[in-house]
């Protein structure tokens, strides 16, 4: 920052209550970037608003403050409490429907991207089973496409799924299954599909060991996430769509710790007892989804890994 830039601001001395949000707005005011400026100071007239409206108190202060470095504290390379505590006040949720489905207008096929995606999922053939040790629950077919918002079919989309087990946990949480198990990078072919085995997925408690585990409990909420399966559709002139699909017949369906779920993203798992299964040795029953990926214009970007 130039010496120039400082000088020409006066500041002032605070007098009272209301002297406080107008002298630190215009401090701020001098962000050379104008998006920052914008950014900043909506925080901070909100933040000020918030206190306001509560009158908080010094000890609660003190606990917010104590609450926002725990927060940091249990951030580590295998775990994103930052990440955990956006989802669970539904923040991740709102930024998503934000920035997808024209802004929020059009139901979208976009949801959180979650804690748990890893980069470098192993490449899996079409129709492959991304099961890479003994998986025990009922077997999965999944059948997709991805198509364009005009419904044309895409080919050459990059898409990684990754999910948790039958019993509720994903791979890097469970010592019991190997390495990248139930995770895997498809691409789709020239009629913008892709299939692939797995087992059926289970709803999982987020992880309650920190303090957002604990804001859970102070506000009597269960800690569940309805079974799914993530997906991660990436290919150039697209906006990496990041989604999860869910288990229809799961009951947090309706009371998703995050918030994700959203009409279009309930899945058809459909419940098979009986006739020809859909591989040599499968037993009854089996379920079978099939789902429709929807990717618009954009940058392929890719988020950064929330975890190694
Ligand atoms: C997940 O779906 O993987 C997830 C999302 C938010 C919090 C915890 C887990
Ligand atoms: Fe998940």
């Amino acid at each position: 920052m130039g010496m120039s830039t400082m000088t020409s601001f006066k500041g002032r001395i605070i007098k009272n209550l209301d002297d406080v949000t107008p002298a630190v707005l215009e401090a701020m005011a001098q962000a050379g970037n104008a998006r920052l400026r914008e950014i900043a100071a909506s925080f901070v007239r909100h933040m000020h608003a918030f206190a306001r409206e509560i009158r908080l108190t010094e000890a609660e202060y003190d606990i917010g403050i104590a609450f926002l470095n725990r927060i940091g504290k249990a951030t580590h390379d295998s775990h994103n409490e930052g990440i955990l505590f956006a989802d669970a006040i539904g923040f991740s949720t709102l930024v998503c429907l934000l920035n997808n489905g024209s802004e929020g207008a059009s139901e979208t096929a976009a949801a959180l991207l979650g804690p748990f995606w890893r980069a470098n999922s192993p490449r899996t053939k079409n129709g492959g089973s991304i099961v890479r040790s003994p998986t025990p629950g009922p077997e999965l077919f999944a059948q997709c496409e991805v198509v364009d918002v005009a419904g044309k079919p895409l080919a050459g989309v990059e898409v990684d799924v990754w999910q948790s087990s039958p019993v509720g946990l994903y791979e890097n949480q469970d010592d019991t299954q190997a390495d990248m198990n139930l995770r895997g990078k498809f691409t789709t072919d020239d009629s913008g599909r892709f299939a692939f085995r797995s087992v059926k997925p289970a709803g999982y408690p987020v992880p309650t060991d920190g303090p957002v585990g604990e804001m859970l409990r102070a506000q009597n909420r269960h800690p569940f996430r309805p079974a799914h399966i993530h997906f991660l559709g990436f290919k150039k002139g697209y906006k990496t769509l990041i989604t999860q699909v869910f288990v229809d017949d799961d009951e947090h369906l309706e009371s998703d710790v995050v918030f994700g779920v959203t009409r279009a993203l309930v899945g058809n798992y459909r419940r098979h007892d009986e006739g020809e299964p859909p591989a040599p040795g499968i037993r009854a029953p089996w379920y079978t989804l099939s789902y429709r990926l929807v990717m618009q214009t954009g940058d392929a970007v890719l988020p950064n890994p929330p975890i190694k």
